[in-house]
């Protein structure tokens, strides 16, 4: 007998489009189009059931096995880390991580001590770490933007899709730190105890997914 799977989906905007290629995938999604204010939903047409969950709770859930399936950020997989495979790079959700400044400011013409606000202090880290260069790092929660603007810090670590918020605050980027997309990504002791229902699903995905290519 066929083993129900659970996967966590990223609430939010990563949420619409795993909705889009589950169902291209011939998955019946239409409980969580519909969700009111349940966060988890069994699918009527395969043995999945999707929890709706906080980008860093996806991980958390994923690792802890109590899903065995997760869709999250590279973003969050970066900041976070943990132990789980990941296996596919999804294609949507596609962003990066750029280093930017104050526009017209001059980021590396100094000796002092750059001050980075972000909301992903370890990737922050580990990029300065990587060019060996000494930041102080403020972790701010959201609208990151605003603290170059209030001089809080010299530049900012942060997300950039269009550009638009950079460029409407005054801000422009200098300098990638990494590209980021959304990923699927197992628990390590259901791929090996559900084989057979992650292939079945994987593989739906990866149709669908080559589909697109
Ligand atoms: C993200 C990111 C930038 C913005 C980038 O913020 O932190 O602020 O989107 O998008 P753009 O390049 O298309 O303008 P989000 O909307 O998640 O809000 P937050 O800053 O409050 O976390």
């Amino acid at each position: 007998m066929s083993e129900r799977l659970r996967i966590a989906l990223t609430k939010g905007r990563l949420q619409d489009k795993s909705v889009e290629l589950f169902e291209a995938a011939g998955l019946d999604c239409a409980p969580v189009r519909n969700p009111g204010r349940r966060l988890i939903h069994a699918l009527p047409n395969y043995p999945l059931d999707v929890v709706l969950a906080k980008a860093p709770d996806v991980i958390t859930y994923v690792e802890h096995g109590v899903c065995d399936l997760g869709v999250v950020g590279k973003d969050t997989i970066l900041e976070k880390g943990g132990a789980f495979y990941e296996v596919l790079d999804l294609g949507f959700g596609r962003c990066r991580f750029a280093l930017a400044v104050k526009k017209g400011s001059d980021f590396y013409g100094t000796y002092k001590t750059r001050r980075i606000a972000s909301k992903y202090p370890n990737v922050t880290r580990a990029f300065f770490e990587g060019k060996g260069m000494d930041v102080d790092i403020i972790k701010i929660e959201g609208s990151v933007e605003l603290a170059p603007i209030l001089d809080l810090a010299d530049g900012i670590v942060d997300i950039v899709e269009t550009g638009a918020t950079l460029k409407e605050n005054g801000l422009e980027p200098i300098e990638d730190v990494a590209q980021v997309s959304a990923r699927l990504i197992v628990n390590t002791a259901s791929m090996k105890l559900y084989k057979t229902e992650i292939t079945d699903f994987l593989s739906r995905v990866e149709r669908e997914l080559g589909g697109k290519a």
